[in-house]
């Protein structure tokens, strides 16, 4: 199942019978391939290539349990999720922690000799204190480089490396005798164009030169925000320059191993990147159910059992692929519309087709920013089934109950709520 176009009738029938709608469902089969794919492309140009799957842009632990078992790394940035990934049995030194604020444990994390690359100067200064207090063991951290690559606005993350702060910043590392500078790391968004992922790149090699002279360090991370794969439907919204795998590996890991051809290879540091979006979006799709229609001033409308916070963040602003299960002729056109009170929730404008009422539609490319920015408001959250590569489909998320949505609040004490769970 690689497209919304080649779900059946009969596939979607059996989700929403079994599981109800709306609901999810990843395609692991095509998941996995879509990860082999990104890594290889990159390995084949620069073998000290590893993924570090950005958890925030999806945390469903199968995903993240998926991407453990194929051998990546944890990208997180909060506690919450460097939790989980302690519970999915990752390694300390296969976590990358970034992030403006990290909670405790960073603490963890630098004992572990995992990756913790440093935003601002007080997260060095608790750092480097740190390292004080325990002399007789050896720490290392990285850090998160800001920089302008021509992406039209001034990014609020890592440090600027032009600055007497940053000088500041990696004299004091150098002052501390057990803590080692190990890498840099960076991530740019709004620049997923190739000349962005070029200029990022040299950018961060010419740090990397001023940082670590005629050596290397252990690792370059250079974030996410590229193009993952995408249906050609939505591909062509994005106009011509949708670089693939192949094309940015060429691109930044041919630069990176240019820039490092003179070391020998356990020499050559590692290269990171931070796929989220760019690996889980095209491989989760949601179905849904149309349930209301109606004319207003002219305007047609079907009404969805779902919102458009199911869906993930590209359908803002570009036309998901979407297929609609066309049962009878009963109304023709409309926009598809989510159950909230929000004007602004909408799936798919301006539908040409025919449809009834019941009718399934499905919405491809909902695996980033769906689930983690679906917020408690108005319906609880929906399932999540994985269709296994054995064909079979298992529930890896049950619906959100009401009682989930309220369970934080002080609740008076109901005689009968007389509500249904
Ligand atoms: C530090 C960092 N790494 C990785 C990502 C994931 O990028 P993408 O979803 O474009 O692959 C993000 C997204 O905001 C990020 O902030």
């Amino acid at each position: 199942m690689t497209s919304t176009a080649e779900l059946t009738g009969e596939f979607v029938k059996r989700m929403r019978e079994k599981y109800g709608s709306p609901v999810y469902v990843i395609d692991e089969a095509s998941f996995t391939e879509n990860y082999r794919n990104l890594e290889s492309a990159f390995r084949k140009v620069y073998p000290r290539y590893r993924i570090a799957y950005s958890y925030k842009t999806n945390y469903t632990p199968y995903i993240c349990g998926k991407v453990h078992e194929l051998g990546g790394m944890a990208e997180v940035v909060s506690d919450f999720e460097y939790d989980l990934a302690k519970r999915l049995g990752y390694a300390g030194r296969d976590i990358v922690y970034n992030g403006p604020w990290k909670q405790e444990g960073w603490k963890e994390l630098l004992e572990d000799k995992g990756i913790l690359n440093i935003d601002n100067p007080q997260e060095a200064e608790r750092i480097i204190a740190y390292a004080q207090n325990h002399p007789e063991k050896d720490y290392q951290a990285g850090i998160r480089v800001n920089m302008d690559i021509g992406q039209g606005f001034i990014s609020r993350f890592g440090m600027d490396p032009n600055t007497e702060a940053f000088g500041r910043l990696i004299r004091d590392i150098r002052d501390t005798n057990n803590l080692k500078l190990a890498g840099i790391h960076c991530h740019i968004s709004q620049a997923r164009g190739i000349r962005y992922w070029k200029a990022r790149t040299d950018t961060m090699l010419s740090l990397a030169d001023r940082l670590f002279g005629g050596g290397a360090p252990d690792y370059i991370d250079l974030g996410s925000g590229m193009y993952g794969d995408m249906e050609s439907e939505l591909r062509e919204q994005f106009g011509d320059d949708v670089p693939s795998y192949e094309d940015y590996a060429a691109t930044v890991a041919g630069t990176v191993a240019e820039h490092y051809r003179h070391l020998e290879d356990e020499k050559k540091p590692w290269l990171y990147t931070e796929p989220g979006a760019t690996l889980v979006s095209r491989y989760m799709w949601l179905i849904a159910t149309i349930v209301s229609y109606k004319e207003v001033q002219g305007r047609k409308i079907a009404g969805l059992d779902c919102s458009f916070y199911n869906a993930g963040e590209t359908v803002r602003y570009k036309k998901l692929p979407f297929k609609v299960f066309s049962s009878s002729t009963d109304y023709a056109g409309g926009d598809f519309v989510g159950y909230t009170c929000l004007e602004d929730d909408l799936l798919l404008n301006d539908y040409a087709g025919s449809f009834a009422i019941g009718d399934p539609v499905v919405f491809g490319n909902a695996g980033g920013y769906s689930v983690v920015f679906k917020p408690p408001f108005i319906l609880p959250d929906i399932p999540m089934v994985v269709l296994q590569q054995d064909g079979e489909t298992r529930l890896v998320k049950r619906a959100q109950t009401f009682g989930e949505m309220l369970c934080c609040y002080e609740m008076p004490e109901i005689q009968d709520a007389g509500t249904k769970e």
